[in-house]
């Protein structure tokens, strides 16, 4: 009797573990879909392929391969090519295809602004560089003023993560495509820390180019700047950026040159005088 009873506690406590296991995968597996939506909907699946294999790589490494071949991956993305910019910590910074972060860089002010966020409590996508960090409060402030309520979504991105990201759109949409939506390591605004995508709090999953069409995307093109943020990659200048039009990408660069900006209805490359 005694040990029927020992029994049936047993697998009561081991169906329990199982679907305590399984929720914690079913929340995992939301998260990280829920991680990715800077690119279009099909960049979803990427993401979770791209943590496999990081998982994979980590594997090997523990078993001694895993550092040549990390090695080998960065140098594939290296392009000497590139103007190195010698002033990464100035919000003056331009960073885009031509000209990339010197190796190794990270910001050393990274915060968490006191904004709502759409990213778990701890991820490094929720930092930004503390002078953005209080520009986005203000940001936000001014918005929910207007009614209107923003998620921050998406802002630092260490190089091995962009690498990771922007390796995967490769892999599963063509270099092509990828290249219209994501940078290429050491040469992504997100590794900057000036950089935050930015939704509507109902709309959090639609960070697509359809944003524009909500109040919150709308109010940011007419808004933004006053908080010293510009929409980095507008509509109609591809070709000048390198980028498809991303109404949900602010870039922080201080609220005069943001105010330049937003009037003269230029790129920061053309701000600037690096584009002909
Ligand atoms: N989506 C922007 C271009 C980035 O990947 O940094
Ligand atoms: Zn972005």
């Amino acid at each position: 009797m005694k040990k029927t009873a020992i029994f049936i506690l047993l697998i009561t406590f081991l169906i329990g573990c199982q679907q305590e296991n399984f929720l914690a995968q079913q929340i995992e597996k939301r998260d990280t879909q829920q991680d990715y939506k800077e690119e279009p909907e099909s960049f979803v699946q990427v993401e979770e392929e791209d943590k496999e294999q990081a998982e994979q790589g980590k594997e090997e490494e523990d078993k001694g391969n895993g550092e040549k071949q990390e090695n080998e991956q960065i140098d594939e993305n290296k392009d000497d090519s590139l103007t190195v910019i010698d002033n990464p910590d100035s919000v003056s910074l331009v960073v885009n295809k031509q000209r990339k972060l010197p190796d190794g860089f990270e910001p050393d002010d990274l915060v968490e602004a006191n904004v709502p966020y759409h990213a778990a409590e701890g991820d490094p996508k929720r930092l930004i560089r503390k002078v953005a960090a209080d520009a986005l409060e203000d940001l936000f402030a001014a918005a929910k003023e207007d009614d209107l309520d923003l998620v921050a979504v998406s802002g630092y991105r260490s190089y091995d993560r962009q690498k990771q990201i922007y390796e995967n759109n490769v892999a599963t949409k063509g270099q092509d495509h990828a290249d219209k939506f994501s940078a290429k390591p050491g040469t992504s605004e997100h590794q900057t820390g000036l950089a935050m995508d930015v939704a509507s709090a109902a709309l959090v999953a639609v960070l697509e180019q359809s944003f524009i069409e909500t109040e919150e995307g709308q109010w940011l093109e007419d808004h933004a700047h006053e908080h010293g943020f510009i929409i980095r990659y507008p509509e109609g200048k591809e070709d000048i950026t390198g980028y498809s039009y991303e109404p949900w990408h602010l870039r922080y660069v201080g609220k005069e040159t943001a105010t330049e900006i937003y009037q003269a209805q230029v790129t920061l490359e053309e701000f600037f005088g690096l584009y002909p």
